[in-house]
């Protein structure tokens, strides 16, 4: 397997006076309740997880669980308190500042909740902006940010002001801005959180058409564990400052390694998020004619199975016979006990 592009090693980000001096005491194993006695807040505990080329991340986790702490060191928009980062194999920290604006600038690009857009810049204007910066001439900068315009679904608004988009449009703006510089990888904190239910989902259906499309490495920001399982290749759950799992949605629905990661597994329906692949068996006897690819999310594929008499062959991309599934399977996956782990 290539280098990971994003590389954490026991990360630690702890707020505080006395912040170094205690990690380095503890030995890393860092106690939130005594360091907070002690007047340190504990943002990051020990934090180690690589992130591959093409894929995304979704970090999930309540309010104060340490997800923008986590970002913000990877994206040294602050410093670590401890670990090691690195970055298509550069280590993060030992950059010399001009390095890390290149990196900054170059291969990272950012979207946070609020869409941060200047209020006086037209749309164009908005997204043309960090080219500038980067010294591209006002022509071409305009020419690429009526590209992203179209990227995002904005032609014809070029000319508006923020003020006049509503929360969707102006975050597809700082959607459409963070990929004016062609990133390799796109960091990005709750970007939908701030919108409307009904827009929120139909940013979410665009944004995986982008990366389908784009296949930038992403690290991405929610609290919202239905948001996470919708677009993530894996998921990291974080409970103060810990990462408690990291996993495929999948296994994360169907194996909680925490208490506590099970409370957020127990309302959703597992059809929506197990594929074919994550329930089928192996074997290929007695099969029908009727066949199913393994990528197929079970509810989509449910009502076919459950009108068969046989087990239904599984394909995989060659189709080829990988497994078999079979009508009580189904049933037992969309009915069966999701308390247990079967
Ligand atoms: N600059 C700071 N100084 C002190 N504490 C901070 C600072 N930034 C974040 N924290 C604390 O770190 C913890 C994690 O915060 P944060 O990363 O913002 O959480 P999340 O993004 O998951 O809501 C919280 O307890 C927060 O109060
Ligand atoms: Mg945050």
């Amino acid at each position: 397997m290539s280098e990971p592009v994003i590389k954490c090693q026991n990360v630690y980000k702890i707020f505080g006076a006395n912040a170094e001096k205690m990690l380095k005491d503890s030995n890393g194993n860092v106690d939130a309740k005594t360091f907070q006695e002690n007047g340190c807040i504990v943002g990051v505990n020990n934090a180690s997880f690589e992130v591959s080329k093409g894929e995304m991340l979704v970090v999930m986790g309540l309010s104060g669980s340490g997800k923008s702490t986590l970002l913000r060191c990877i994206s040294r928009l602050t410093d670590a308190t401890g670990g090691k980062i690195f970055i298509e194999g550069q280590d993060l920290l030992q950059l010399n500042n001009k390095d890390l604006i290149d990196l900054r600038r170059n291969k990272m690009g950012m979207v946070f909740q609020s869409f941060a857009l200047l209020p006086h810049k037209t749309v164009v204007e908005n997204i043309a902006f960090p080219l500038q910066i980067k010294g591209v001439k006002t022509e071409d900068s305009i020419s690429k940010a009526m590209d992203m315009v179209k990227l995002v679904g904005l032609d014809g608004r070029e000319n508006y002001f923020p003020r006049e988009l509503s929360g969707g449009q102006q975050q597809r703006v700082g959607i459409a801005r963070s990929l004016a510089v062609e990133p390799d990888i796109w960091f990005l904190d709750e970007p939908f959180s701030a919108l409307d239910p009904l827009i929120r989902k139909e940013m979410q259906d665009e944004f995986l058409r982008l990366q389908d499309k784009l296949q930038k490495t992403i690290m991405f920001i929610t609290h919202d564990f239905d948001e996470a399982l919708k677009l993530a290749d894996r998921i990291a759950i974080m409970k103060d400052g810990i990462i408690e799992q990291l996993d495929t949605p999948a296994n994360i629905v169907l194996n909680p390694a925490t208490e506590y990661v099970r409370k957020f597994t127990e309302e959703v329906p597992r059809e929506k998020v197990l594929l074919i692949e994550d329930v089928m068996d192996k074997t290929k006897d007695n099969l029908g004619n009727v066949r199913v690819s393994k990528d197929e999310i079970i509810e989509n594929v449910a009502e076919k199975i459950l009108t068969q008499e046989k087990s239904v062959a599984v394909v995989d991309n060659n189709n080829n016979i990988i497994g078999s599934i079979n009508p009580a399977k189904i049933i037992n996956t969309v009915f069966g006990g999701r308390k247990n782990n079967n």
